[in-house]
Parts: structure tokens; C-alpha cells; sequence
């Protein structure tokens, strides 16, 4: 099995928007700013909400929690401002022939 996951052409992602996909079994969001793709777990690290219920930050490459406002950089999962103190995992994503894959859990930070 390949450690990346097909989950769509680039154009199925809105442009400075999030969305999110199930992959392998797993809730991410996928944030796209032009040709940059992001993949965090959705599940905020503080108590249990989907972040994609929150805003994408596209100027500072971060998402904000919708219950109690704690932001995450979409590229790394970083906690960027509390109550999170723990990161969430980011993903490794490739793009090719149009297409976006979403690849193996990044190092944490
Ligand atoms: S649940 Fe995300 S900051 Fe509290």
C-alpha cells in the first residue's frame, strides 16, 4: 500500500479555504493557500471540536479553534496561541499530475 493518499485534484480544494476529508479513517482538514497544500488532524488537541469549524487565517498560515480560540500553523500543527498547549500532527502532502496526496504524519514541533 502506498504511504500517500490520492484524495483529489487541486481544483477540488477551494483556493484559500479548508475542507475536511476523511483519510485513512482519520478526520483531517486540508488548507489551501494557491498552490500550497496543508494537512492537520482536525480534532483540536484542547478538548474535543473539528478545526475546520473554526476560521483559516491565510495571511498567518494559521486555523482558529472555534471554542476557545487557540490557533494552530497549518504547515507545522504548532500551538501558536493558547489554551492548546499540545500540537496537532501535521501531514506530509505532495501534489502530482493535478493531483493531492496526503502522505505520512510530519515530525512534531
Ligand atoms: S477545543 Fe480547541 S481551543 Fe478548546
Amino acid at each position: 500500500m502506498s504511504e500517500f493518499t490520492n484524495i483529489g485534484g487541486l481544483e477540488d480544494f477551494p483556493d484559500e479555504g479548508m475542507v475536511q476529508v476523511t483519510v485513512r479513517g482519520e478526520p483531517l482538514g486540508i488548507y489551501r493557500i494557491g498552490e500550497k497544500v496543508y494537512a492537520l488532524h482536525d480534532m483540536c488537541t484542547h478538548e474535543e471540536t473539528f478545526l475546520t469549524g473554526g476560521e483559516f487565517d491565510v495571511d498567518d498560515c494559521e486555523v482558529e479553534c472555534p471554542l476557545h480560540g487557540s490557533r494552530f500553523h497549518v504547515a507545522t500543527g504548532a500551538v501558536r496561541i493558547l489554551p492548546a498547549t499540545k500540537p496537532v500532527a501535521a501531514y506530509q502532502v505532495k501534489i502530482e499530475g493535478g493531483n493531492v496526496f496526503i502522505g505520512p504524519e510530519k515530525a512534531r514541533v
